[in-house]
């Protein structure tokens, strides 16, 4: 089974977000997929206003690592970077005000794992969560009131170094950039549903799944 023909079946190109269903959970996400890495990451938020928390995921292929700015850029931006370990996903939040392995960020926000979307096959791995908190008024993240927000997103298809450390130093990305996404694509009646299906907050650290 090929990753390119199933899982990105009916996906646009890259750098356009497009409306993609996890098989396994069946949340509908509007997701950046980059056909030639294998990283994808999407969106899904509620019908009614944006509050401070959306469900994501974030994946690719391989052992390397896939990271999402949910500010745009680098710099002074949240970023979430995640990798398979094994059959489990590692991931935290990352944060830096100048080029390098970005520190570990702490905060209010907090991962919180959607099981049935989160998971490592022979094509690709996937980690879904609700990202409670997330959606800051810091400059940080986008904002409630974005329809069309630049998120950034970066990759490395080396694994880090100790891949079984969720505050790992990663290596530079080999590809990375920014893309607007519409969030209007991203609302599902069935946000508050999905919502229940993650598990107990856990560290604003980090996540074994
Ligand atoms: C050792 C680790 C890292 C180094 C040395 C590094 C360095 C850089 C540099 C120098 C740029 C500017 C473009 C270029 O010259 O290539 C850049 C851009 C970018 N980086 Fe990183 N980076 C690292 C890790 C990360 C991580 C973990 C993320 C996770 C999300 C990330 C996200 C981005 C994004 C989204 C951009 C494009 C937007 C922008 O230029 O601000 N980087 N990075």
């Amino acid at each position: 089974m090929k990753f390119s023909s199933l899982f990105f079946a009916g996906l646009a190109a890259a750098q356009t977000p497009a409306p993609y269903t996890d098989v396994k959970s069946g949340i509908t996400f509007n997701t950046l997929v980059d056909n030639a890495s294998g990283y994808f990451f999407g969106l899904a938020l509620p019908v009614e206003t944006t509050g401070t928390d959306f469900i994501a995921t974030i994946g690719g292929k391989g052992t390397g690592w896939s990271g999402v700015s949910l500010g745009g850029a680098m710099l002074n931006k949240l970023l979430i970077v995640a990798w398979p370990n094994s059959q489990t996903i590692v991931s935290s939040f990352r944060k830096t005000a100048k080029y390098g392995s970005p520190a570990v960020a702490t905060g209010t926000f907090t991962l919180s794992p959607i099981a049935n979307g989160t998971y490592v096959n022979s094509t690709h791995w996937t980690y879904t969560f609700l990202c409670s908190n997330c959606i800051q008024t810091d400059g940080t993240t986008f904002t409630a009131n974005d329809d069309l927000p630049s998120l950034g997103w970066a990759l490395n298809s080396a694994a880090p170094s100790q891949k079984t450390n969720a505050a790992s130093a990663v290596a530079k990305h080999t590809t990375e950039g920014t893309y607007q996404i519409d969030l209007t694509k991203a609302r599902s009646a069935n946000f508050n549903t999905w919502k229940t299906w993650a598990a107990p907050k856990l560290s604003a650290v980090a996540f074994d799944a």
